[in-house]
């Protein structure tokens, strides 16, 4: 059978290099837009380019796209808040204009990566895709807005919300990583921060988990469906210092400092509906996500 192929925006990034994997041992062709240079190991056609530009059709002139897994964006709530502008330019219009294309070139479905800011301050918890949306920073409003121009788009949908994501080769720049934080912090012996009393949860899941449910929902006939992307388990910003502390061999205490603004304070996922459609239950623990990025370090 002829192979289908995946267009990946943001692929040279974190959750775009193992989905990228993810698809290739699925036996999908892979095309990448990425405005980074291409990273070594990436073994797929590469094209370095703004996917707000209108060469982005080029591409799909190019290459038949099937399905598109639309992960560029700036993931920071902090950069938002500091360039509201650059954040509506490579969340918004980026996906504007992915979807415009994609629409004209007849692509099968698309893939959102979507995001727990849009619930704020949840009202319940576990929270889940019935919640309202209401937002803390211009992250979470560009994430909706895409949201809805997707759903406006007329193309075929599945947006994904996902909870923390984290895992080995993420960026420790930004500061959308805690625990790639934490953990580039304490390989290096160096001093750790924890914003506020730490007793702030949030809801980790390991990359790998993100990437199968990526090419998952790219093979189901679901669509049009928002779906949370989680494990449904709390961990508060303490517990994850000290697992990280005990798998590193770490030694000092953290030190607490001043809480940020457009931090959500409590976040657990429900992942109901992710398993009931799926069939598919995230099933890497956070010790042994971990202690495979300790491993990597080896
Ligand atoms: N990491 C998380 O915890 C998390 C949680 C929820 C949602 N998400 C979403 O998942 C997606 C992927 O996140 P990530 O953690 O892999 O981020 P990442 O920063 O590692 O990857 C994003 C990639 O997009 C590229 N990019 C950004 N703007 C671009 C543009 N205009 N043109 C071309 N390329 C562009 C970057 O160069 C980068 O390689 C993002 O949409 C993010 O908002 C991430």
């Amino acid at each position: 059978m002829l192979k289908q192929t995946v267009l990946v925006t943001g692929g040279a990034g974190f959750i775009g290099r193992y989905s990228v994997k993810e698809l290739l041992d699925n036996n999908f062709n892979v095309v990448v837009v990425d405005r980074k240079e291409k990273p070594q190991h990436l073994d797929c056609q590469y094209f370095q380019m703004d996917v707000t530009s209108h060469e982005l059709a080029e591409i799909f002139k190019k290459n038949k796209i099937d399905y598109i897994i639309h992960l560029a964006a700036l993931p920071s709530v902090a950069d938002s808040i500091k360039m509201p502008l650059i954040d509506c330019r490579d969340n918004y219009q980026a996906t504007v204009n992915v979807c415009t294309i994609a629409k004209l070139y007849n692509v099968k479905k698309i893939i959102f990566s979507s995001t727990a800011a849009v619930y704020a301050n949840p009202q319940y918890l576990p929270v889940d895709e019935k919640h309202p949306v209401s937002f803390l920073s211009p992250y979470a409003i560009t994430k909706s807005a895409s949201e809805h121009f997707i759903q406006y788009s007329g193309l075929d949908y599945i947006i994904f919300r996902y909870a923390n994501v984290y895992g080995a080769g993420q960026d420790t720049s930004g500061e959308a990583g805690v625990v790639a934080k934490f953990f580039a912090l304490m390989s290096q012996g160096l001093p750790v921060k924890i914003h506020g009393n730490g007793i702030q949860y949030r809801d980790f899941i390991n990359v790998k988990d993100v990437a199968k449910v990526n090419v998952i929902g790219l093979q189901s006939d679901i669509e049009g469906e928002i779906i949370n992307v989680s494990t449904n388990t709390r961990t508060s910003i303490n517990e994850l210092f000290e697992v990280l502390k005990e798998e590193t061999g770490y030694i000092l205490a953290p030190e607490h400092t001043s809480s940020r603004e457009g931090d959500i304070e409590k976040s657990v996922l429900s992942n109901n509906k992710l398993i009931s459609l799926f069939n598919f239950v995230p099933s890497i623990t956070l010790r042994s996500g971990i202690k495979e990025m300790v491993n990597g370090l080896h």
